[in-house]
């Protein structure tokens, strides 16, 4: 764990270059000893330099140990030498397991009760890109390894509170998904032994999760339906622009809004910096172990909402700019 503070800052495209400074400036406040240190990545990056993830910023990214990545675009079609950088970035820094928080939001009509975590392997599955096609048959790889499994399935019982549901579709895919959740099991009966454990198929988990939020504490996925999942829990938190995620490796951790670099408002101001802000919440808290940091910008967040303060996406009663947002937040924490 990084002694001296430093964090490699990714704004990447879109509104990433937008919600970043708002949150770097709000973790100087509560954190002042953070050296930051800016890199690029993304599909501007791609275009200026051929690449969407060149070495430098590798590089800064593991001699800071910690990283801020905003959001990055990538297009739907094949281009020839681009890779998603977030992914690549994951891998190159082995954060192999992604935690996706959603919590009851202070704003009106919002769902109370909702406290839970999504844990989603990081490095394998599905996104592994290797795909093919004789343009009539399409097929795609997906790996899924004991090790890999094994040691998600580590953070996620160490970060539980009491119960711990393992999501697959292992009636489908035994060998593949029946292997993840076997591994998880293992880990969690030899070294978490007083743990509540439940299985829940998939597409069973999406309707509960749909309609019973509260009966979960900590569900741990495979990297595609924990993709999938912690999206469709993110609405219970207020939305995409107020859901956090944190990537964590044994050397390297990234924080990383769930968000896109949402083109259709870029370059309006007006993008919500929340998810930015408690992303790098959990990087104090889970990383630098720093929790009354963690905490005053969660309070801070918290309050700022509550007083009727937010960006146009959360359709409260004072609509503000990021700028105004972040400055309110300051104001708090001041
Ligand atoms: P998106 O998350 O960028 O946007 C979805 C919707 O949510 C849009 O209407 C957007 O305006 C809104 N939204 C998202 N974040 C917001 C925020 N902070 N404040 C206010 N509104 C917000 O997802 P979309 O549209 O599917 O993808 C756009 C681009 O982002 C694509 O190029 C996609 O590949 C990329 N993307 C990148 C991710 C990453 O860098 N980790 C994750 C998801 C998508
Ligand atoms: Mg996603």
């Amino acid at each position: 764990m990084a002694e001296a503070l430093r964090l490699c800052v990714i704004p990447g495209d879109g509104i990433g270059q937008e919600v970043v400074p708002a949150a770097v400036q709000v973790l100087r406040q509560v954190l002042p000893q953070v050296e930051c240190v800016e890199a690029e990545a993304g599909w501007g990056c791609f275009q200026r330099v051929g690449k969407a993830l060149p070495i430098q910023t590798i590089e800064t990214a593991k001699q800071c140990g910690a990283v801020l990545f905003g959001a990055v675009s990538s297009p739907s079609r094949k281009v020839e030498g681009y890779r998603s950088p977030i992914v690549e970035l994951r891998r190159r820094l082995d954060c192999y397991a992604n935690l996706r928080p959603t919590v009851s939001p202070p704003l009106p009509g919002a769902r109370q009760g909702v406290n839970l975590l999504v844990i989603r392997e990081n490095t394998e599955d599905i996104y592994i890109g290797e795909e093919e096609s004789d343009g009539e048959v399409a097929t795609a790889m997906r790996r899924i390894t004991r090790l890999a499994s094994r040691r998600v399935g580590e953070v996620a019982c160490r970060l539980s509170r009491g119960k711990l549901t393992i999501v697959h579709k292992a009636n489908i895919l035994p060998l593949t998904d029946g292997l993840f959740r076997d591994s998880v099991r293992e880990v969690a009966e030899a070294q978490f032994p007083r743990l509540e454990l439940e299985e829940r198929l998939v597409d069973a988990a999406a309707y509960e999760l749909a309609r019973y939020p509260e009966r979960f504490d900590t569900l741990v996925a495979p990297n595609l339906y924990g993709d999938i999942l912690s999206d469709l829990a993110a609405a219970w938190g207020g939305g995409l622009g107020m859901a956090p995620s944190l990537n964590l490796g044994e050397s390297a951790a990234i924080a990383e809004p769930v968000h896109g670099s949402a083109p259709d408002i870029a370059g309006t101001g007006q993008a919500n910096p929340v998810a930015a802000m408690l992303s790098l919440a959990l990087l104090a808290r889970s990383w630098w172990n720093q929790p009354e940091a963690a905490d005053a910008i969660e309070k801070a967040v918290a309050a700022t909402l509550a007083s009727g303060v937010g960006t146009p996406d959360l359709n409260l009663p004072a609509r503000c700019s990021t700028q105004a947002f972040t400055y309110a937040v300051l104001a708090l924490l001041a």
